[in-house]
Parts: structure tokens; sequence; C-alpha cells
């Protein structure tokens, strides 16, 4: 099959990560007799230095016309870059917010599960890590807190801001559509978070997701509010299969998940809009600190270019491959600094990439 990339390399280390999964995927389309082509577009601080904006038209149209976009990360030191000296609007991270909702991607995947070979790095007491877990979290992307209307000013001579958390129930219902169709084809159990003892819209979301429940009989529902979610996480992470959240709940309980995984540079993600087109990339960010020291973990990029093959372009093999591809490196005793333990080899970014392509 050929197919066409949009690649966004970012900020930080993200041209090293991407690097190494278009290295993969080059393999793998050597290897199962594809063609893709790549087409690479700024966003984010580069789109900033370039263009004066983080996101420009012209990305969002290249984006539209590729088959997938595979991306790295954005940002930079949020006290240092002079790209935060911008009004909020214009910094790198407004342009992937602008992106996800031009290209209308509302449902975030990120799966978070622990490599046996890395129990070490996880956090959790040994007892917790020996039983595992493979859950996949659904954060809604393009509503909620993130999209709703903010303002700062002065009332009565006090400073004032507000932000907005608003979401419809068809909003809500595609997400939860979404979870209980990929709950389906994993453990079907959904969790679903919120804070219904608090906020009215938790209240509709719940409400919601036990309307579409309905339509999935054999998949187990149960609800939970986010500060125990956030508590669970650490105490008994393998009771999760689906967690489906709003989007601020999400993006705080995904960095927490990513964590007892061992290390963020494991976590791969896929954005996905109402049909098979996607956007992927790390659940992690641009890591100023090490970029352009070949030392960062290609790994959630190589597994999210797994996430794209299996998603965008029903090339399930192929993604099998890939992961077991990783595995099979990992497995080998190759760690990058990040997931580094004693007796492993220590690799850098690019010979992790070229590892993992020559075991598929
Ligand atoms: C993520 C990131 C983004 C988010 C930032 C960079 C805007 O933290 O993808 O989780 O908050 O969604
Ligand atoms: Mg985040």
């Amino acid at each position: 099959m050929e197919k066409n990339i949009a690649v966004i390399k970012g900020d930080g280390i993200g041209p090293e990560i991407v690097t190494e999964a278009m290295k993969v995927l080059d393999r793998v389309a050597e290897k199962f007799g594809h063609k893709f082509n790549y087409e690479q577009l700024l966003m984010g601080g580069c789109s900033i230095d370039a263009n004066g904006v983080p996101l420009t038209e012209e990305t969002v149209e290249r984006c539209k016309a590729a088959d997938a976009v595979l991306m790295g990360s954005i940002g930079g030191n949020t006290t240092t870059s002079p790209w935060y000296k911008l009004p909020a609007d214009k910094r790198p991270e407004a342009g992937l917010l602008g992106l996800r909702k031009a290209l209308g991607l509302f449902a975030n995947l990120r799966p978070c599960l622990l490599f046996s070979q890395l129990s070490e790095a996880c956090p959790l007491k040994a007892e917790i890590a020996a039983k595992g877990f493979d859950m996949l979290i659904m954060r809604e992307l393009t509503g909620g807190l993130y999209f709703g209307a903010r303002k700062t000013e002065e009332i009565n001579g006090v400073m004032t801001a507000v932000d907005t958390l608003e979401y419809n129930e068809n909003e809500i219902r595609r997400i939860a559509v979404k979870a209980f169709d990929v709950a389906m084809q994993r453990r079907k159990k959904v969790t679903s978070v919120d804070k219904a003892n608090v906020l009215d819209s938790s209240r509709l979301w719940r409400k919601v997701v036990e309307e579409v429940a309905k339509d999935y009989p054999e998949v187990t529902l149960e609800h939970m509010l986010v500060d125990n979610a956030a508590m669970q996480l650490v105490k008994d992470p393998a009771q999760f299969d689906v967690m489906v959240t709003e989007n601020m709940f999400g993006d705080i309980l995904s960095d927490e998940a990513s964590m007892i995984t061992g290390s963020i540079g494991m976590l791969a993600s896929a954005s996905m809009n109402e049909s098979s087109f996607g956007l992927y990339e790390p659940s992690g960010g641009s890591a100023p600190d090490i970029a352009g020291q070949n030392k960062a973990n290609p790994i959630a990029t190589i597994l999210s270019a797994a996430m794209l093959l299996r998603y965008s372009f029903k090339m399930e093999t192929e993604a099998g491959a890939v992961e077991a591809a990783v595995n099979k490196t990992l497995e080998a005793g190759f760690r990058t600094g990040d997931i580094m333990s004693d007796g492993m080899t220590l690799v850098s970014c690019s010979e992790m990439g070229t590892k993992i392509s020559d075991n598929i």
C-alpha cells in the first residue's frame, strides 16, 4: 500500500524521537512491501521561529490532505524560552490545541501497560508491579476546560480569571461510544471518571455514559470520582481496562499512569476523529533539558507509529511486528537512560531506533 504521512517533528527532543520512528516505519515498508511518503511540517515553537505563529493554515491543510499525522513534541522551557513571553494564544501549546480542534481529534487513546522487562523501573511496590497492568485511557480532547471561554480581568480592583468547563451531550456521547467500542476489543470493562459529587458537567457526563452503556450489555461500566481514580492508579492499577474521562482529568491521570509504567518515554498515544484519521504522538513532552543529546527514549514515538499502522492504515500485522520488536529489544537488555537499571546495556536514542528496526 502507498500512504502519505504528515510529519511534525516539533521542538526539543521531537526531531530525534520522530527520526527513529520513521526509521522503524521505513523498515516496515521494506519488509511488508509498502511505500510511505513523508511530508515534514512545522508546528509549535519551530513554527513560531519560522512563521511567527505556532500553527499555520498551511500545516492544517497539509495534515488534512495526509492519510495520518506522526508527531514528536512541542514546546520549550516555560521559564527561560522566549516563546513563553508571547501571549498565551501565540505559544507552542496553542498550536497543538488548534491542530487537535481543526482536525476534529476528539478521542485521545493512551495505552498504559507495564512491560514485564521494566518492572524495576516501576516506582510502585514490588507486589503491585508483579500483578502487572494493561489499561487504556480514553481522554476527551477537544472540549472541557481546554476549549471553554476564558478571560482575565480586573473586577472592582481585584484581578480575576475565569476558565469554563463546558460539555454538551453529543461531545460526551461520541467519546463514550469510542470507549465502549475499544472495551469490546479488550477486557470489556469501562471505568468512567468524573467529579459528579461537585460538577454539573460531570453529572451530565455520568448520565450520558449510562445511556451509551445500554447499547453494550457485555461491557461492565463503573463510575469513579477523579480523586479516587488518582489513588486507585497507584494502589491497584490492574483493576483498570478502559478509563474514559474528560480532557483535563485525562491529561492529569495519563501522566500519573505513564509514571507507573516506568517512564513517560514509554507512553504512546493516538488522537482520532470520527473515522480512522489520527495524529500519533508520544504522551510525553519536548524534554528541552536533554534535547539534541541523542539521549531521549524513542519507544513511545515508535509505539505511536505502531498505533498509526493499526488504526489509520489497518495494518494489524505490521503494528504487531513493531510492538514485538520493541519487546525483543527490551528483552535483549537494551535501555535508554530513563529506563536504565543494573546489568542492562545503555544505548542512545538512535541506537535504540536501530535495534528496534533491526528486530522487525
Ligand atoms: C498532553 C500535553 C498537552 C495537553 C499540552 C502540551 C498542551 O500535556 O498532550 O498531554 O495538555 O493536552
Ligand atoms: Mg499532558
